[in-house]
């Protein structure tokens, strides 16, 4: 599909409806697009990424739909392969072109996709590059995810080419974000997935960008915004210091006994005025916890002890919270037992990329007793008091 965004810039790209699938980690319940921009300058035509290796042939047929014998520069944001694996099909059906990139971004694509070094024009951050009667305008934004990620600003149409920054992993027939709500999940979940742990560098970013008038941001993957105030706040937001008056209450039970513990704790805190994200980790979509991740100001992983230690599922959510780095405030656990075991001990050395309070945990002897339940409303009321000590509940 080609769709004109702007006067003489179009959307080439391709999307891909049934990958559920990214890094073989990420879910992308929704597929996702792999976003390449053609803007056809008076003097010069600039390509701006291309596509995932799978969809070649997509993006190489739009080119010709769009009457695109001649391409100048293929500008690469970024080295990862869903934007760059075609690059070097797009160079072989159009030899003159060449690459221009940062020189980290450089080093990428040789090394990924054995791109040839006479093949580049490095560009340094805030350099112009003229198409004509429209100009390219680099601003490097790094780690959102990867360190050599950069994007283009147009002057001339006021437009953000910003790559992986404010993208969703979203296939939708409409080039323009239509259901605000929704594309606002999808956005939320990409940010949770591969940008939180980067959430300094990406505030510096979105500090860089206030100097421009930015009427449409262009992203890599997903929608265009054509409102781009809506997903630059929901950014601001995101990166905040900000947490919410929430507890992610993740776990798994083998015998019911640490399922028992999780429902009387889960309305122990309800009725303490705490909202609560409950997630059963067997077969939970991932995507979901990081999206949860982002705001709530505790974790608290509920886990039976399985062969000495932590329930695998429990320590693959608490190893992908570690990953991620949220800005949760506060983690706990909670369990059980049936002669010995080093759950908590385990959990808890599984989260030191985290800066938070461990404020205690509760670990029952088989199935919960009287003592257990009063442990756990004990528990519920420290956290409450710990959400009013840093003022997000009353
Ligand atoms: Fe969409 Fe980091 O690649």
């Amino acid at each position: 599909m080609v769709n004109e965004i702007k006067p003489n810039i179009y959307s080439v790209g391709a999307l891909d409806w049934d990958r559920r699938l990214f890094d073989e980690l990420i879910p992308l319940p929704d597929g996702t697009s792999y976003n390449s921009y053609l803007i056809k300058g008076s003097e010069k035509t600039a390509l701006l990424d291309a596509v995932d290796p799978t969809k070649t042939r997509i993006l190489l047929d739009n080119l010709t739909k769009a009457g695109v014998d001649k391409i100048d520069y293929l500008v690469a944001h970024h080295a990862e392969q869903d934007h760059s694996g075609s690059i070097p099909d797009v160079l072989l059906l159009y030899p003159g072109a060449k690459v221009v990139t940062n020189a980290k971004c450089k080093t990428f694509l040789m090394d990924l996709l054995n791109i040839a070094e006479e093949k580049f024009i490095t560009i340094e951050d805030g350099q112009k590059l003229s198409l004509g009667d429209k100009t390219l305008q680099f601003v490097f934004i790094p780690w959102v995810h990867w360190p050599e990620t950069m994007g283009t600003y147009v002057p001339e149409d006021r437009i953000f080419f910003s790559c992986d920054f404010f993208g969703s992993h979203l296939a939708s027939s409409s080039v323009f974000v239509e259901d605000e709500p929704f594309v606002y999940e999808c956005a939320k979940r990409y940010y949770a997935e591969i940008m939180m742990p980067f959430r300094a560098a990406i505030k510096n970013n979105l500090k860089k960008m206030e100097p421009l008038a930015i009427e449409m941001i262009a992203p890599s993957h997903g929608p265009v915004y054509q409102r781009p105030q809506f997903i630059i706040d929901a950014y601001r937001d995101w990166v905040s210091d900000e947490v919410k008056n929430e507890v992610i209450v993740a776990y798994v039970s083998m015998h019911d006994s640490t399922r028992i513990m999780i429902d009387h704790f889960v309305d122990s805190l309800s009725e303490q005025g705490i909202k609560v994200r409950q997630f059963n980790l067997v077969g939970v979509d991932i995507g979901k916890l990081a999206i949860a991740l982002v705001d709530s100001a505790t974790v608290v992983i509920g886990s039976p002890t399985f062969l000495v230690g932590a329930h695998p599922a429990a320590a693959y959510a608490t190893m992908l919270t570690n990953a991620l780095r949220p800005k949760t405030r506060f983690v706990s656990i909670i369990g059980s037992f049936g002669w010995a075991g080093k759950m908590v001990e385990q959990l808890t050395g599984l989260l030191g990329n985290l800066k938070v309070e461990v404020i205690g945990s509760v670990v029952a002897k088989g199935l919960p007793k009287e003592e257990d339940f009063v442990a756990l409303d004990g528990l519920a009321d420290k956290i409450a008091q710990k959400h009013r000590e840093i003022g997000i509940l009353k």
